[in-house]
């Protein structure tokens, strides 16, 4: 075992404790940015002023008006930037726009005392527009060619030779849209500077060193001059990964012209109107099954809606090309991606960064499939997943594979899913207007960033004289957890009980440098420098407390602020003792600590590699019951297994696959972004502008019986403490609702309907999918390209097939070139 993944005696990592700050957070103390305005002196206010164009030229500002408007004290523009006018990494989103690529986009920023002067300021604002064509859906983006950024390929095997075995091609295209991330904190900076020029920033941010970094590009200052420190959000959700920097960069701006503290937060309809959201993806597939359902060849362009800008909407989109094949071998594969440029909000990262996206386009073919090939969706998905020896479409060696079965088995098996097939199939029989259906569906998800230099993290551990505790770390909090584990990881490395490790927020001041706390790693990076951060500690320490024991260093024991020492008859220490000795010994008491993953490599030219640390692993069973006249649904009930390694923190982990779960179930079921469309003066306008039209998942959208499992025996070697990441895969565990629900509706039709269901799958939609089936028209919206001569059904097994026989099945040669 290696020396990071092994555990200590009672190790404080693994007990259930509760989030860190949750009674902070129910009681209404925990402080967000926001929240320091109050007790902040000659605050400014500042304003937006939006682009009501979706596209066009800014020909004039006129700000007289406005700064007539009492309390009223400056108006930010363009002029005034010193550094470069712009607030991304790529370049390509000016801070202060001469051409508006959005309905809603800033133009300029008025500051005032009050926010009430400042909104009606921003209102007298007279902006002179010359109106371009905007482009507002991915398919005319595809029929005007407006792509930005790379267009990645990957490719195994050969997909003509796969198409050419195949018994069964079939072909279609799957559109579906994005997500609005909802974080209950909106964006939001509180800027200031002080006596020496030195720039602070409060930021909601889950990259606070790229705000920093962006920041100081815009002001024309070096790092070392501007930092900025997050204590919390209400949120993420990858939403905050790179959108905060435009945001604190204007706070910090003006606040260096009027010597104010400038505070920017956006309330809920301009959060909506002018952040990026997850991105919807259009795709076009062909897939070549053989006799008995295995997948042998897919061939699928996506293209991803991103927006006005590029964002993170490449490294989204690569995620997407390695996720979609998700849990499932395909031998042969060929995948185009493609960014479409359009004149909306740009779209940026959200739980899954792509890795849903990608996934859904096999699940969608696997559930639009299966009738069509006679044979039980839930059987054709078990066919499929992957076995030993199998690697993915770029390259890297499914080594985990047995978790998957493993996962789906117990999963099934909890849930009873064989026998409550056999209920659902005599209550619909009995039951002409109300259909039950039950699905299953697997995640597979890549652990690490795509970008190799991003998976590093570094910490700062401070040990004062009486043995307390202060850690610093890299990450963020956005209420997942990650410091209710960190303070785990230093209290089981230190072997000092929770309550010595106090966690300080995280500032740019502290640690440098640091990854965006996302793509689910923070507990893996952060918590290895913790962890190194602690043992150069402890290495020092053991000299000390050896003297005092007359051991050996190796044989000095740390236990819960007990240190003691093996083959010694000396009294025990206690922590603070020892920490108060080694001071006075001039032992030095604090550490920065720093990890980096190692065996990582990827080549984004070709696509191929070993990007992933592991694979996260989980499977999810859903039963639903729709009713025939208006497609209302209810989820009745939901299993999941999920694999989170051996798990740091298994309250907080339960908490991350039940949240992440229902997210999921609301992108799956209920939210939708609706942008006009129309050739109306309004075109480009988001109409989904608050809760009150953006239906979220609440209380009663949550499975009525749910049941969430960790996948045992599941040590993850060679991450911290054997723990896995957690927080993004569970979100796609909710494609079984979606899958349910595609069932539940095509058994309204004969037997062997194909539904084609919309995402999100409303009522509404679901509605026109079981009447379509009810007509009898549902072939899925699917083109037959080749049938077998005399199409038997599939010999369709047992759900529950037995592992061996699934390994077995796996074990048959590969077709030729099948192998990278
Ligand atoms: N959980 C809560 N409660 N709030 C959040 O904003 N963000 C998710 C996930 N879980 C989020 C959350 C996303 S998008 C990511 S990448 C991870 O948490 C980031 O934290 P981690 O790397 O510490 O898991
Ligand atoms: Mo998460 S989408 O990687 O912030």
């Amino acid at each position: 075992m290696s020396s990071l993944s092994q555990r200590p005696a009672n190790p404080v990592v693994g007990e259930s404790i509760p989030h860190e700050a949750a009674s902070l957070h129910v009681t209404g103390q925990a402080l967000y940015t926001d929240d320091l305005v109050i007790r902040t002196k000659d605050v400014l206010h500042a304003w937006p002023v939006q682009s009501t164009h979706a596209h066009a030229l800014v020909t004039a500002v006129r700000v007289d008006d406005a700064l007539a408007v009492p309390g009223v004290v400056r108006i930010l523009t363009a002029d005034d930037v010193p550094g470069v006018n712009d607030a991304g990494v790529k370049h390509d989103e000016p801070l202060f726009p001469s051409e508006v690529m959005f309905h809603g986009h800033a133009i300029c920023w008025v500051l005032a005392d009050t926010l009430d002067a400042a909104r009606v300021a921003a209102g007298k604002v007279e902006v002179d527009y010359e109106p371009l064509p905007a482009i507002m859906t991915v398919t005319e983006a595809i029929a005007a060619e407006s792509f930005q950024g790379a267009r990645p390929h990957m490719e195994r095997g050969d997909v003509a030779a796969g198409f050419d075995e195949a018994a069964h091609v079939f072909s279609g295209e799957f559109e579906f849209k994005g997500q609005e991330h909802f974080y209950l904190e909106t964006h939001a900076a509180l800027a200031q500077v002080d006596e020496n020029g030195q720039i602070f920033i409060q930021s909601s941010t889950q990259h606070p060193s790229e705000t920093q970094e962006i920041v100081a590009h815009v002001l024309g200052l070096a790092s070392h001059e501007v930092t900025v420190q997050c204590l919390r959000m209400g949120g993420g959700f990858g939403g905050k990964e790179m959108q905060p920097h435009g945001f604190a960069a204007i706070a910090a701006l003006g606040s260096i012209l009027t010597g104010r503290p400038v505070r920017l937060r956006l309330n809920r309809t301009l959060d909506m109107t002018m952040s990026g959201k997850r991105h919807g993806f259009h795709s076009e597939w062909k897939v070549g099954f053989d006799d008995d359902g295995h997948l042998l060849a897919l061939e699928a362009t996506i293209t991803s809606d991103a927006g006005w800008s590029l964002d993170l909407s490449e490294p989204v989109l690569a995620r997407a090309v390695c996720h979609i094949e998700n849990a499932y071998w395909i031998p042969n594969v060929s995948v185009d991606g493609r960014i479409a440029r359009t004149n909306k909000t740009s779209q940026t990262a959200f739980r899954g960064f792509g890795g849903p996206q990608g996934m859904l386009v096999i699940e969608d073919i696997l559930g639009r499939c299966a009738p069509l090939l006679g044979v039980d969706p839930a059987e054709l998905r078990e066919r499929n997943l992957y076995g030993p020896g199998q690697t993915t479409p770029y390259g890297q060696e499914v080594t985990q594979w047995e978790r998957l079965g493993r996962a789906w088995q117990q999963a099934c098996g909890q849930g009873g899913f064989a026998d409550r097939q056999q209920e659902i199939e005599k209550f619909n029989a009995t039951h002409e207007h109300t259909k039950r259906a039950i699905a299953v569906t697997p995640v597979k998800f890549g652990i690490s960033f795509n970008l190799t230099a991003f998976n590093q993290g570094g910490a700062l551990v401070l040990v004062y004289k009486d043995g307390s505790v202060l850690i610093n770390h890299g990450g963020t909090e956005m209420g997942q957890g990650l410091h209710t584990k960190m303070l785990q990881v230093a209290a089981t490395a230190l072997g000092v009980p929770l309550s010595t490790v106090r966690l300080a927020p995280t500032r740019t001041d502290k640690v440098p440098n640091t990854s965006a706390t996302a793509a689910s790693s923070g507990a893996d990076l952060n918590g290895g420098a913790v962890k190194n951060a602690c043992e150069q500690i402890i290495e020092r320490l053991r000299p000390v407390a050896a003297q005092h024991f007359g051991v050996n260093p190796a044989d000095v024991r740390f236990d819960h602020g007990v240190v003691s020492a093996i083959g010694s008859t000396a009294d025990p220490l206690p922590w603070a003792e020892l920490t108060k000795r080694a001071y006075f010994q001039r032992v030095q008491l604090s550490a920065a600590g720093y990890y980096r993953t190692e065996g990582l490599h990827w080549d984004s030219s070709t696509m191929t590699g070993s990007p992933f640390k592991y694979f996260a692993n989980g499977v999810a069973v859903c039963e639903v019951e729709v009713d025939g006249f208006t497609g209302a649904y209810q989820t009745r009930r939901v299993d999941i297994v999920h694999d989170v390694g051996d798990s740091l923190s298994p309250l907080v982990d339960i908490g991350q696959i039940e949240g992440g779960f229902v997210q999921g179930a609301g992108w799956m079921t209920l939210e939708e972004l609706v942008w006009d469309e129309s050739d109306g003066p309004r075109r480009g306008r988001l109409a989904t502008q608050a809760a009150s039209t953006y239906k979220l998942p609440s209380f009663s959208e949550m499975p009525q019986d749910f049941h969430v499992s960790l996948l045992e025996q599941a040590h993850e070697e060679g991450a911290v403490y054997g723990s896995k990441a957690v927080g993004e895969p569970p979100l796609m565990l909710a494609f079984a609702v979606r899958e349910a629900l595609r069932q539940a509706a095509a058994a309204f039709g004969p037997d062997g309907a194909s539904v084609d269901l919309a995402l999100p799958a409303t009522p509404e939609a679901v509605y026109w999918a079981l009447e379509s089936a009810r007509s009898g028209q549902a072939d899925g919206n699917v083109r037959r390209d080749k049938a077998a001569v005399d199409p038997e059904p599939i010999p369709g097994g047992h759900p529950m097939r037995p592992e061996s026989e699934r390994v077995a099945a796996a074990e048959q040669p590969q077709p030729a070139g099948s192998r990278p």
